[in-house]
């Protein structure tokens, strides 16, 4: 059976709803596929965390349509359901955490779901091992650096089986070298674990290896494409209130002063090849 994991009509949302026309989201549209990595990037305020809780079930549908993991998100029936086939990993690493021992922390989520205490040492243990925390069960996550924080918090949305997994800003707080694993464990779990990935962010360049981007501005879905193609292009970015990635405002910073690279790069190293080739 072929299933979407997100499939969003028109879904418009306002703070105060009846008659309130401050939307915080205007009209979105927007397919995901199963095992797809998508990052939606926007500035600060565009509505980017409000539509990340409209696809876990966390804000109810005002407007619109709404399936997610192919259930229905309008009413309360799925709620349930919705969040637990949509597990969503927030900014603060630290705001959560309910146990300051990692194995109880990932217990508590699994008990809420009504999973047999005798499975629960097995299923810790792997999903501590998906996110390269293997063996810290008895550790405390106060002691641990901001992205192994992180990944901590995936392994405990991870142990419900969630099909799609939302990192709302997960990287904003941390270091770049935490930024780094993160994004590595997002990228890791699409490929081993076959999750759809939905990467929320304002860092343009933590798109730059996404299946396909969407640029949301006030309240608005203005583009989606391959990273290429939305990347590359200064104007649509501006237009949502961004920079470009390094090496794209390298490769335009060269245009103007004349000189030429072959092809736009994406990543600094794409950029390193097209330098060394000029002569
Ligand atoms: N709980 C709330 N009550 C009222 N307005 C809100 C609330 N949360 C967000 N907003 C407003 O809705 C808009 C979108 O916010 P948000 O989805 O948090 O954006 P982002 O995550 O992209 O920063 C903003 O104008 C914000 O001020
Ligand atoms: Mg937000």
């Amino acid at each position: 059976m072929l299933m979407n994991a997100i499939e969003a009509k028109e879904i418009s949302h306002s703070y105060e709803y009846e008659g309130s026309k401050n939307l915080s989201l205007k009209g979105v549209s927007l397919t995901v596929e199963l095992g797809e990595f998508i990052a939606i990037l926007g500035h600060n305020g565009c509505g980017k965390s409000t539509l990340a809780k409209h696809l876990n079930a966390l804000i109810p549908l005002q407007q619109g349509d709404l399936t997610v993991a192919g259930l229905d998100a309008k009413g309360k029936a799925n709620i349930r359901r919705i969040r637990r086939a949509c597990g969503m990993v927030f900014q603060n690493p630290d705001n959560q955490f309910v146990s300051s021992i990692i194995k109880e922390d990932i217990a508590f989520g699994l008990e809420n779901y009504g999973t047999p205490e005798d499975q629960i040492p097995e299923i810790t243990a792997s999903v501590l091992e998906a996110v390269g925390m293997g063996g810290y069960e008895n550790k405390s996550p106060h002691m641990l650096s901001g992205g192994q924080k992180q990944r901590i918090a995936i392994a405990g949305v991870l142990a419900v089986a969630p099909d799609i997994l939302i990192f709302d800003e997960a990287t904003a707080m941390l270091d770049p070298e935490g930024r780094q694993e993160v994004l590595y464990t997002m990228k890791s779990l699409r490929d081993e674990n076959h999750k759809t990935i939905i990467m929320i962010s304002h860092y343009v360049e933590e798109a730059v290896s996404a299946d396909r981007v969407y640029l949301i501005h006030d309240g608005e879905i203005i583009a989606g494409g391959t990273p290429r193609e939305i990347l590359t292009n200064p104007e649509l970015l501006m237009r949502a209130g961004l920079l470009p990635p390094f090496a794209v405002r390298v490769y335009y910073d060269l245009k103007l002063a004349g000189v030429r690279l072959e092809k736009c790069p994406l990543t600094n190293e794409e950029l390193a090849e097209e330098i060394c080739r000029l002569k």
